[in-house]
């Protein structure tokens, strides 16, 4: 049962592609506690998930955006504002997507054009985020924005290859557009470092089977 501690907290939730997804989980969380939210993932991602299913019960509309895109992350704004009747209180981001690990390759034989693809959508996708919602003055003052982070940030871990880089790069952009975000307009930007879980991004990591 909430306590309604989110009430007349609007936002923007990116990333529930099924049941077992963080953003998924969180979702349902925020609207048990009052607050009132947009969904939103990558128009591929829409067709292979079950996010209708999460709209429906969380009462919520779905607004498609890539979000390496900015004219997608441009409309998302700009739309979610107009749905929820004004100015963004939080953004979840929980994103993220390697095709190396994918497609299994080593970190002695990667793909770079995979690499740079991993780093847009893993980390530089969060600076697009960041940068469309000052651009568009989306946030309320104390607003939050967090993402999805993980240890592999800081130490090695052998199997999480070019994310490792993503989310250092992640970690990085937190630091510099929080300390910008934060002294421009109160509002706050971080990072939360999860540990392994049973997702479709999680099960993909060779290991973490172990941590479950
Ligand atoms: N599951 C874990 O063990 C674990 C551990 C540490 C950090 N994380 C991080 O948590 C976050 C959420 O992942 P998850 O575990 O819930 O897995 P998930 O696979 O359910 O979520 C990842 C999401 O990223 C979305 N995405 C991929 N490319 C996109 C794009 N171009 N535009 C918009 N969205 C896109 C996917 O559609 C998916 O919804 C990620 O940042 C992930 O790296 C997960």
């Amino acid at each position: 049962m909430g306590i309604n501690l989110l009430k007349g907290k609007k936002g923007i939730i990116f990333g529930a592609l099924d049941e077992n997804s963080i953003a998924w989980k969180t979702a349902l969380k925020v609207k048990e506690e009052g607050g009132e939210f947009t969904l939103t993932n990558a128009p591929i991602a829409m067709r292979l998930g079950t996010i209708n299913q999460l709209a429906k019960t969380c009462n919520a509309e779905i607004i498609p955006a890539d979000a390496t895109s900015e004219a997608d992350l441009t409309n998302l704004f700009t739309k979610s504002m107009e749905v929820l009747g004004g100015k963004l209180d939080f953004v979840l981001h929980s994103i993220g997507m390697s095709p190396n690990i994918r497609k299994g390759k080593e970190y002695g034989d990667m793909n770079y054009e995979w690499y740079l693809k991993t780093l847009d959508i893993s980390a530089l996708s969060f600076h697009k985020v960041l940068q469309t919602s000052e651009k568009l003055d989306a946030m309320n003052e104390w607003g939050s924005v967090v993402a999805l982070s993980y240890i592999a940030a800081q130490r090695a871990y052998p199997d999480y290859t070019d994310m490792a880089q993503a989310k250092a790069m992640l970690e990085s952009i937190a630091r510099s557009y929080g300390q910008r975000y934060g002294s421009l307009k109160k509002v706050r930007v971080n990072t939360i470092s999860q540990s392994p879980t049973k997702t479709t991004a999680g099960i993909g990591i060779s290991g973490f089977d172990a941590f479950f």
